[in-house]
């Protein structure tokens, strides 16, 4: 009995000993991360030509949460996100907004604004400004490196832009649109600029 009982340990050691040597190998590569985030972000373009293909509603999610990752002046995230993805609300957009009109072509648009009500006051009272397009440049990078196509267009500060945001969505008089960005699956056609230019480094001095 004892004998029997042994063996079944052993048997059952001998299984995990084993189980655990499956999962080790084969050996992970190590990932270069560093290459992978840089290349992204000099990947990064404005893209102003998309497919038909849908955007789904997981992907705008996504996006939103990359969004309201970005750093904030005291933490205030003093923001809103709204995904679109309605056609009539995307072609009201569209019909207002001179300097949107590849939202006729996206199959959804995101529009970041800022949240006055949660926004420092006194002399951080502008930060929400800067805070929104961290968020927005965060959205951005999501999008390229989710192989989707993005394209920042202004809203915030002309009076005209905002009435037309103002309209289509009916939002409250805290909520300020920053912008408004129509995303889709790009269609190859826009291309990453390589923008360094020497002058613009210092080291140092001025
Ligand atoms: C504050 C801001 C406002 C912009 N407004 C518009 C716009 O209204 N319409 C548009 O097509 N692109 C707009 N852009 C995108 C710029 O034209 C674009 O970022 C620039 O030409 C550089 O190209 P890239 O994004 O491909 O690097 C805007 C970008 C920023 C940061």
């Amino acid at each position: 009995m004892k004998k029997n009982l042994f063996v079944i340990i052993m048997a059952i050691v001998s299984l995990i000993s084993c189980s655990n040597k499956t999962e080790e190998s084969p050996k992970a590569e190590p990932v270069d991360s560093t290459a992978i985030v840089l290349q992204n972000i000099a990947s990064r373009k404005s893209v102003r030509h998309f497919t038909q293909e849908p955007v789904t509603q997981e992907q705008l999610q996504t996006l939103a949460r990359a969004a309201m990752a970005a750093p904030t002046a005291c933490n205030k995230q003093p923001w809103a996100v709204i995904a679109i993805n309605d056609r009539t609300m995307l072609d009201s957009l569209c019909a207002g907004l001179p300097y949107a009109k590849m939202l006729a072509e996206a199959q959804a648009a995101m529009i970041v604004c800022g949240d006055l009500s949660k926004a420092l006051e006194g002399d951080g009272a502008q930060f929400w400004i800067q805070d929104c397009s961290a968020a927005t440049e965060n959205l951005l990078l999501a999008a390229e490196a989710m192989r989707l196509g993005a394209v920042w267009t202004a809203v915030y500060p002309d009076p005209e832009r905002m009435a037309i945001v103002n309209k289509v969505l009916n939002l409250p008089e805290n909520i300020i649109p920053l912008n408004v960005i129509p995303i889709g699956h790009p269609t190859g056609e826009d291309q990453p600029k390589d923008k360094w230019i020497d002058e613009n480094y210092h080291l140092n001095k001025w």
